[in-house]
């Protein structure tokens, strides 16, 4: 039958397309439903930043899940480049964090202690040290901490090569075709429905990050925060590490550019950028390297992170839909987390056994989510 497959994956950013990949390379005859086009929401907003230890100050379920995946992305760089013909961009130059007074000095001391106990790279290093390294950061710094194995990629780029891929392996993608219901029989999910028509499977996966909660039981929705970057374009490079100081942070991209974000704005899904926020942003990064004041603005965005109210992603079975899947909530890390989640996700589909702690704390009906929202109501 023509409108039958095995899965349909329903948000092609970042997150459907890794799971439809994994699940076409299986071998299984997988369906892709994006109501734009690829990438078109938040996995194309970021950063691109790989901060499997730089986003992570704690132990947290998530921290152990962003580790193994920051470590697939060297072969995964070059498994997309066979298939899908894009440089996902993938560069491994670590990450500063900068500190400007000693009460910062303080917690990037806290942080390095907890990044050793756990087994992972992190230096302090002197203003003297940081500045041999990257000489463009000003002269003005207290100390950094570096972080050599957190690299970043572009995330348009991962996303996009992640839907030719699976597409290199006999995945369907459909475009401008937004799924708009999801047709369930006597507690299984049968197929979904778009304007154009109905499409069947034996499994259906939601992946439409900070969209689409309405396909969703209202327990399972996520929180939209906002975040808005600016891309400049500089005569020269300044420095080649991802640098880091609170509310702000500079990405280098190829040709001379760099990322400036991000804000954080809850509850907001438009798309405006505010002139306060450029302003904040902007006069943070020339605190970090002061000749980024005389680069060009290239342009400037925002996106929706999708948010959960305990920040760990929702993977698994929706309770008493039987094939309703879903992986959403990825909030500040899914372009890091995408390979992962798509192994993941795709094990579990298959029925294959998946690391217990993960299943336990990413189920959807986990109890911590449950704390973390009636808490919020009070
Ligand atoms: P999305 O990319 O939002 O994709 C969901 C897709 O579903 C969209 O394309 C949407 O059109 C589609 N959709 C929605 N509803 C429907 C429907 N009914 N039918 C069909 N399609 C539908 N992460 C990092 O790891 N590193 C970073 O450096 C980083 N920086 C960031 C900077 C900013 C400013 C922002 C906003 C985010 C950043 N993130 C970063 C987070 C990362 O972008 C997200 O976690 C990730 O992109 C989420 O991917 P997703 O596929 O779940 O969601
Ligand atoms: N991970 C960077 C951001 O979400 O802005």
């Amino acid at each position: 039958m023509k409108n039958q497959f095995d899965q349909i994956i329903v948000g092609g950013g970042v997150i459907g397309c890794s799971i439809a990949y994994q699940l076409a390379k299986r071998g299984y005859r997988v369906l892709i439903l994006e109501k734009n086009h690829i990438g078109c929401e938040a996995s194309s907003a970021a950063a691109g930043m790989l901060g499997a230890q730089g986003e992570f100050t704690e132990r947290s379920p998530l921290f152990q899940f962003a580790q193994e995946s920051r470590a697939l992305f060297k072969d995964l760089s070059e498994e997309l480049y066979e298939k899908s013909g894009i440089d996902i961009q993938y560069i491994h130059k670590g990450i500063m964090k900068l500190a400007f007074h000693q009460q910062q000095y303080s917690k990037l001391k806290t942080i390095a202690a907890f990044q050793r106990e756990e087994g992972n790279p992190a230096y302090l290093l002197s203003r003297e040290e940081a500045r041999q390294m990257e000489p463009g950061l000003t002269e003005n710094l207290h100390a950094v901490l570096y972080l050599p194995n957190d690299g970043q990629v572009s995330a348009c780029h991962l996303t996009k090569a992640f839907s030719l891929a699976a597409c290199h392996h006999g995945a369907v993608l459909q475009e401008q075709e937004k799924v708009s219901g999801l047709l369930v029989e006597n507690g299984t999910v049968q197929g979904v429905r778009t304007i154009e028509a109905a499409y069947y499977a034996d499994q259906v996966v939601i992946a439409t990050g900070a969209f689409g909660d309405e396909l969703l039981p209202e327990d399972y929705g996520t929180l939209p925060m906002k975040g808005e970057c600016l891309l400049l374009e500089l005569d020269q490079e300044l420095f080649r590490s991802t640098l880091w100081m609170e509310g702000c942070y500079l990405v280098p991209k190829q040709g001379k550019k760099v990322i400036v974000g991000a804000s954080s704005i809850a509850g907001k899904t438009n798309k405006h950028v505010h002139a306060a926020s450029v302003q904040r942003l902007l006069s943070r990064a020339q605190k970090m390297v002061p000749q980024l004041a005389e680069a060009r603005i290239s342009s400037f965005w925002a996106g929706v992170r999708p948010a959960t109210a305990d920040e760990l992603p929702y993977l698994g079975e929706i309770p008493g839909v039987k094939g309703l899947y879903v992986a959403k909530g990825h909030y500040r890390n899914g372009i890091l987390l995408s390979p992962i989640t798509g192994i993941y996700m795709a094990d579990l589909i298959e029925k294959k056994p998946v690391n217990p702690f993960y299943y336990d704390r990413f189920r959807v009906d986990r109890q911590s989510n449950k704390r973390e929202k009636a808490g919020e109501s009070k």
